[in-house]
């Protein structure tokens, strides 16, 4: 049913579908009409009365008894966890004092520090057929479609053949019984995503940086996309290799690299050190992006994200002065007006610095949580630990606590951009995989959970972050298609 074989997207095409789409004005005004409600709730009720989906409230009160001082324990965890090669990674939620009535949630990140080069033994290289791989047409909605069961064709790489995966993700590793979220493939509605060639990718990548910049969502992205094309590459020819805020694999034959960048804001906050970032007191200066930014300068392919962060509080701190002068006074606004002033930031760095010629710009949207399971009608849940399928029959307003106003402000900011930014609208179509979290297997502020944690999934789950192979691969299909469309 395809149109045409090898047709190319046109970046205005591509950004002139987006505009006529006038369905996400509802649905976003829907959502801050729910917000509305709930924010005039939280006056008169409880927070656990709330009659719409409120994914934090419990898990705060849970979370909060058992974690006393997030910040020390990470400061000691990166101590003991020095001397493996394993990246950690922690993103709780908790609650802030009893006073303070207002949806909040900690998201705590602790990594070791490493500057090693790790070359690893790889399998056997894949050979690939010769099939020419069709190109959906320019006009079709990839985000717009359903999950289907497909076990020839997924996963696209096996958990165990890719040991570049950190112990944060590889469920099945860490005692994950089923394994069938790895069977799901995405089908848009009107066209079908073009199938996946490592060979191609590489070849697109030659010579050429792939950046990811973000937060730990865009690392899980990140770690999926090296799994990714690293397959067909041999071993010894390949490294990994973490240095500052970047991690950087590289695959020697094609001179690429596949790099990560800690940026959970993008703009400059307090929690920008790669390795130490467990800060309870998030502030941010939402017109400082140079810093970070100067390292971005040279890539090929930039690949942005930020929000499970924006989480933490319901209003946003924004530093008076600059963190380099030492002030520590701040003003709180309202979530969304402080995304949009750091998009806004973004954006003009964006048109600024990127030369549309060279590089091409992604923006995700937001990753969603699976928190409350009485939000899909599956009261006997506990959060998302019990979930094993997606859900296949699509709820009209599905709704998991996902902060739509942030998606209205970082879409309308894309749309008004002078160079380029292919918006890869994973949201929706994340919000099914409820199946497809790492819950309790994972690790925790550099450690595997215990028995006893795993048998408390409703303390310890973690349902921000996803196994892999899993749905960030989905992501990543969405970039791959963009990245070979490329003449
Ligand atoms: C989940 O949400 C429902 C209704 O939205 C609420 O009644 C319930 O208390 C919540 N459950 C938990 C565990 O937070
Ligand atoms: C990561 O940690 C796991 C569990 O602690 C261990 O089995 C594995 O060998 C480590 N991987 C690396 C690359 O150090
Ligand atoms: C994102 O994708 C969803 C699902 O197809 C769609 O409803 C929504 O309109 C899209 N939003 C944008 C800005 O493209
Ligand atoms: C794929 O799924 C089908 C239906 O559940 C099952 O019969 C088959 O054994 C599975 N194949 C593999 C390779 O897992
Ligand atoms: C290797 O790639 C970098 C960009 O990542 C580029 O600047 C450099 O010229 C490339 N080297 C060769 C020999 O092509
Ligand atoms: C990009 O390429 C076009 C056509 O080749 C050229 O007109 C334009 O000046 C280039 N833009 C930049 C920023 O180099």
């Amino acid at each position: 049913m395809q149109p045409a074989r090898r047709k190319i997207f046109t970046e205005t095409g591509f950004m002139k579908h987006r505009k006529n789409n006038n369905l996400p004005i509802f649905v976003v005004v829907f959502s801050v009409f729910l917000f509305g409600v709930f924010m005039y709730n939280e006056d008169v009720k409880s927070i656990a009365e709330f009659p719409f989906s409120n994914p934090k409230a419990s898990e705060l009160h849970d979370v909060q008894s058992r974690q006393e001082n997030p910040v020390q324990e990470s400061t000691k965890d990166e101590k003991e966890s020095v001397g493996s090669l394993n990246t950690t990674d922690e993103e709780t939620i908790t609650k802030e004092p009893d006073h303070d009535l207002k949806r909040s949630m900690v998201v705590k990140d602790g990594e070791e520090d490493e500057e090693e080069v790790v070359e690893k033994i790889e399998l056997p290289v894949i050979e690939e057929d010769d099939e020419d791989v069709e190109l959906p047409p320019e006009s079709c909605d990839l985000f717009d479609g359903q999950w289907v069961f497909d076990n020839k064709t997924r996963p696209l790489y096996k958990e165990d053949e890719c040991e570049f995966l950190t112990a944060q993700v590889t469920c099945m590793r860490n005692g994950r019984k089923d394994s069938l979220y790895q069977n799901w493939r995405w089908q848009p509605r009107d066209c079908n995503l073009p199938k996946y060639k490592p060979r191609l990718l590489l070849e697109k990548l030659r010579n050429k940086r792939l950046m990811f910049v973000g937060d730990s969502l865009n690392r899980n992205q990140w770690e999926s996309m090296v799994c990714l094309v690293q397959s067909v590459v041999p071993p010894g020819r390949k490294t990994w290799k973490k240095s500052g805020s970047f991690a950087i694999f590289r695959i020697e034959d094609y001179n690429a690299t596949v790099e990560f960048y800690w940026a959970p804001f993008l703009v400059r906050s307090n929690s920008d050190d790669p390795d130490m970032h467990s800060i309870l007191n998030r502030i941010i200066m939402p017109e400082s992006i140079e810093e970070h930014g100067k390292n971005w300068k040279d890539a090929d392919y930039l690949v942005f994200n930020t929000y499970i962060w924006w989480m933490n509080t319901f209003n946003m701190k924004i530093l008076r002065g600059s963190f380099d002068r030492g002030d520590t006074e701040y003003d709180e606004i309202d979530r969304p007006t402080a995304y949009n002033r750091v998009l806004t930031t973004w954006s003009k760095w964006v048109d600024k610095n990127v030369n549309p010629n060279r590089t091409m710009v992604f923006f995700s949207s937001m990753s969603p949580l699976h928190i409350n399971s009485t939000d899909w009608k599956n009261p006997g849940g506990i959060k998302c630990a019990l979930e094993k399928t997606p859900i296949l029959t699509p709820l009209e307003y599905l709704y998991v606590g996902t902060d739509r106003r942030l998606f209205d402000v970082s879409s309308n900011i894309i749309e008004n951009m002078k160079v380029p930014v292919h918006l890869v609208n994973i949201t929706k179509l994340s919000e099914y995989r409820k199946d497809a979290h790492t819950s309790v297997y994972t690790i925790r502020q550099g450690k595997m959970l215990t028995p006893e944690q795993q048998a408390d999934p409703a303390t310890y789950a973690d349902c921000i972050h996803w196994c892999l192979p899993g749905l960030p691969d989905t992501w990543n299909e969405f970039i791959y298609t963009r990245i070979i469309a490329r003449s």
